[in-house]
C-alpha cells in the first residue's frame, strides 16, 4: 500500500491531501479549520483531518510531498541577484523561505502524534501546479499551463503532459509575472486583501477597455508566447515588499511604484467611491490579462497541435478568461481542477511523487467533495445542545428521511424567495461552494442579490451571484455546452433566457456556472430537479455558506451562521430547520 501526504505549506491557502494507491482519499484547506481566510503556514489541522479520514496515523505514511523546492531554478536566483543587486532584505526573505521549508520534518513531528520517519519530496512549485491539473484530468495527453504569482522564483510554466509524464517547455522567471501584474493593479484599484483579484474580475464588465495603451506599456508580449513586465511600474524586484506568510491571513505590501501612479493617476482608497474611470481600468486590466493569456495559449496550440488543455496556478482562477478559451483559441476541451491555485499544489505534489515512484494513471477528479463529513448522530447532538436557542428564535426543526420530500420542501422554500442554508455530506475542496456548503436562492427574483446582501453577505453590490444548473440543461440556457463541475468558467447566458434568471445574470449577460450531475452529487441534482419541476427553471442561485469568514466546515459553524444572520431555512443532512415569522 502506498500512501502519500501532499501539502501546500508556506504559501497562501495552505492545504493537505492524502493519496492512497494513486487515488485521492481526502483534501482540505487549512483555512476551514483555523477559520482565517487564505491561512498561510503549516497545514497541521488539514493533515490531521486527512489522516483521520483515511483511518491511519503519520506512522503509516511513507512519503510526504511539498509543492516547493528551494534547489529549483537556483541558477536563475543567483544570476538575478548578481545582475540586479536588489535590496538585501529581498534576498534574505527568499533564503528564509527555504529555511522554513527544510523544517517540514520538524513541523510534522511537532504537530502530529508521531515523528515522521519516511521521505520528504520537494516538488518544484510549477510542476506541482501542472500535475495538480493534468494528473487528475481525464486526458491522456494535453497542453499544460501554469500561470501564477510566484513560486520557486518562477511565475509561469508550460509544456505537454503525456500519460504519467509532464515535459516542461519553458518558464517565466522572477520578476516577470502576470499574477503580480493583476495583483498590483488590484491594489491600485483599492482592493488590498490577498485574493481580492476576483473583485476586479467582477467589476470589469461595468467598464470599457479604455486604457489598453497604458496596459500594453506595463505588459509586453513576446514572440515565443511569453510576456515581460515593464519593471519601472513595480517595486517587487528591487525593494522588499512586505509579505506575511506565517500562521495567519497572508498580507502583501504595495507592489506598484510611483511610475504607475504617474501613468494611471492616484490609487483608489479602499472606501472611496468607484468611478467610471476605475471601472474602465478594471476592464482594461482584465482585457490585458486575457490578451497575454490567449497569446500564450495560441502559441502553445501551434507548437503541440493538441486540442486539450489543463490549466493551473493562481491566474487559472480567472473564470472569465477561462470561459473565453474556446472562443479565442483552437483548444476544444479544458480541465481546471477545483483548487487551481496554491491549495491545489498539495495534490500536484502528491501526484508528481506518485508517478515518480512508478504509479500509473487511474484517478480522475470529477467532483470536489473531499472534505470532512458529519454523521446524523452528530447533527442530532448539536441540535439538542442548541434546543433553547432554536426555540428562542422561533425555529421549527423537522427530520425528513425521504429525500424526495426533503428536496421538494427545500425547492418550495427557495421558490418562495427564502434564503436557504444547504449543508450536506463532505465539504468541498477548493474555494467554491458546490452544493454541500452552500446558501441557495431563487435565480428568478431580480431582488435576490439585494436580499442576500441584506440578510447575510453584505458584499459589494457589483459582484454577481452564481448559478448551479443541471448538466443536461446547460445548452438550453448557456451559449456553451460544457462540463463546468468546479465553477471555473464563465459563459454567456442565452439572450432569451437572461430576463428569466436576473439574480445570476451578470451585467454583461454572463454566468459563472456550476454544472451538476446525478453521478457526482445526487442530492443536489435532485433538489435542482425538484425546483425545475416547480418553476420550469433548472437552476438555483448558489453562494458559499459563510458570512465574511472561510466557508463553514462543521455543522456548528453552519448553525451559528444561520442563527446570527437572517437566513430563513437551514437544511443540514436530513434536518429541515425553519425560522417562523
Ligand atoms: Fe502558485
Amino acid at each position: 500500500m502506498s500512501i502519500i501526504l501532499g501539502i501546500n505549506a508556506y504559501h497562501g491557502d495552505s492545504s493537505a491531501c492524502l493519496v492512497k494507491d494513486g487515488a485521492l482519499v481526502a483534501a482540505a484547506e487549512e483555512e476551514r479549520f483555523r477559520r482565517i481566510k487564505h491561512w498561510a503556514g503549516f497545514p497541521s489541522e488539514a493533515i490531521r483531518y486527512c489522516l483521520a479520514e483515511a483511518g491511519i496515523g503519520l506512522v503509516d505514511v511513507r512519503h510526504v510531498a511539498i509543492n516547493q523546492d528551494g534547489k529549483a531554478n537556483l541558477w536563475k536566483k543567483i544570476g538575478f541577484t548578481l545582475a540586479k543587486r536588489p535590496d538585501l532584505g529581498l534576498v534574505m526573505d527568499r533564503i528564509k523561505n527555504k529555511r522554513e521549508r527544510t523544517n517540514v520534518r520538524d513541523e510534522l513531528a511537532r504537530t502530529s502524534v508521531a515523528p515522521f520517519a519516511g521521505e520528504v519530496h520537494e516538488v518544484e512549485h510549477h510542476l506541482a501546479h501542472l500535475s495538480s491539473a493534468f494528473h487528475v484530468s481525464p486526458f491522456d495527453e494535453a497542453v499544460v499551463v501554469s500561470v501564477d504569482g510566484f513560486g520557486d522564483f518562477a511565475s509561469a510554466a508550460w509544456g505537454i503532459g503525456r500519460g504519467a509524464e509532464i515535459a516542461i517547455d519553458d518558464k517565466v522567471y522572477f520578476p516577470h509575472s502576470l499574477g503580480i501584474f493583476y495583483q498590483a493593479l488590484t491594489q491600485w484599484l483599492g482592493f488590498p486583501h490577498y485574493g481580492d483579484e476576483y473583485k476586479v474580475m467582477g467589476l470589469a464588465p461595468y467598464g470599457q477597455p479604455k486604457f489598453m495603451t497604458e496596459m500594453r506599456r506595463i505588459v509586453q508580449l513576446q514572440g515565443d508566447g511569453s510576456f515581460k513586465l515593464s519593471l519601472g511600474y513595480f517595486r517587487h524586484h528591487k525593494e522588499k515588499v512586505e509579505y506575511e506568510w506565517e500562521n495567519g491571513e497572508p498580507k502583501v505590501g504595495e507592489l506598484f511604484s510611483d511610475a504607475l501612479v504617474e501613468l494611471l493617476g492616484p490609487m483608489r482608497r479602499t472606501n472611496e467611491e468607484l468611478t467610471q474611470r476605475h471601472k474602465d481600468v478594471a476592464r482594461s486590466v482584465q482585457a490585458m490579462y486575457e490578451e497575454a493569456f490567449f497569446h500564450l495559449l495560441n502559441v502553445l496550440h501551434v507548437r503541440h497541435g493538441n486540442d486539450k488543455l489543463c490549466l493551473a496556478g493562481g491566474c487559472a482562477m480567472n473564470s472569465v478568461a477561462n470561459g473565453k478559451v474556446y472562443q479565442n483559441t483552437p483548444f476544444k476541451k479544458a480541465y481546471i481542477q477545483a483548487a487551481a491555485g496554491d491549495a491545489g499544489g498539495a495534490i500536484g505534489a502528491a501526484y508528481a511523487v506518485w508517478h515518480k515512484l512508478g504509479g500509473s494513471r487511474k484517478f480522475v477528479m470529477d467532483h470536489a467533495y473531499w472534505g470532512p463529513h458529519f454523521s446524523d448522530a452528530e447533527l442530532l447532538a448539536l441540535l439538542d445542545t442548541n434546543a433553547t436557542n432554536l426555540l428562542e428564535q422561533r425555529c421549527s426543526v423537522t427530520r425528513i428521511e425521504d429525500e424526495s420530500v426533503l428536496c421538494a420542501r427545500t425547492a418550495t422554500a427557495i421558490s418562495e424567495g427564502k434564503v436557504v442554508g444547504w449543508f450536506q455530506d463532505r465539504m468541498e475542496w477548493g474555494p467554491r461552494a458546490l452544493g454541500n456548503r452552500s446558501i441557495l436562492g431563487d435565480p428568478r427574483r431580480a431582488d435576490m442579490k439585494d436580499i442576500l446582501n441584506l440578510k447575510i453577505k453584505r458584499r459589494e453590490s457589483f459582484r454577481p451571484f452564481a448559478p448551479s444548473i443541471l448538466r443536461e440543461a446547460v445548452s438550453e440556457w448557456f451559449e456553451q455546452d460544457d462540463d463546468v463541475p468546479f465553477m471555473m468558467q464563465v459563459y454567456p447566458i442565452r439572450e432569451e433566457k437572461r430576463a428569466l434568471i436576473p439574480a445570476v445574470t451578470h451585467v454583461d449577460g454572463s454566468g459563472r456556472l456550476q454544472t451538476v450531475t446525478a453521478d457526482t452529487n445526487p442530492r443536489y441534482h435532485r433538489l435542482i430537479s425538484s425546483f425545475s419541476r416547480k418553476t420550469g427553471v433548472p437552476i438555483v442561485l448558489n453562494t458559499s455558506f459563510n458570512e465574511n469568514e472561510p466557508v463553514v466546515c462543521k455543522p456548528e459553524e453552519a448553525l451559528d451562521c444561520f442563527l446570527r444572520t437572517k437566513m430563513d431555512v437551514l437544511v443540514m443532512g436530513d434536518w429541515f430547520i425553519e425560522r417562523k415569522g
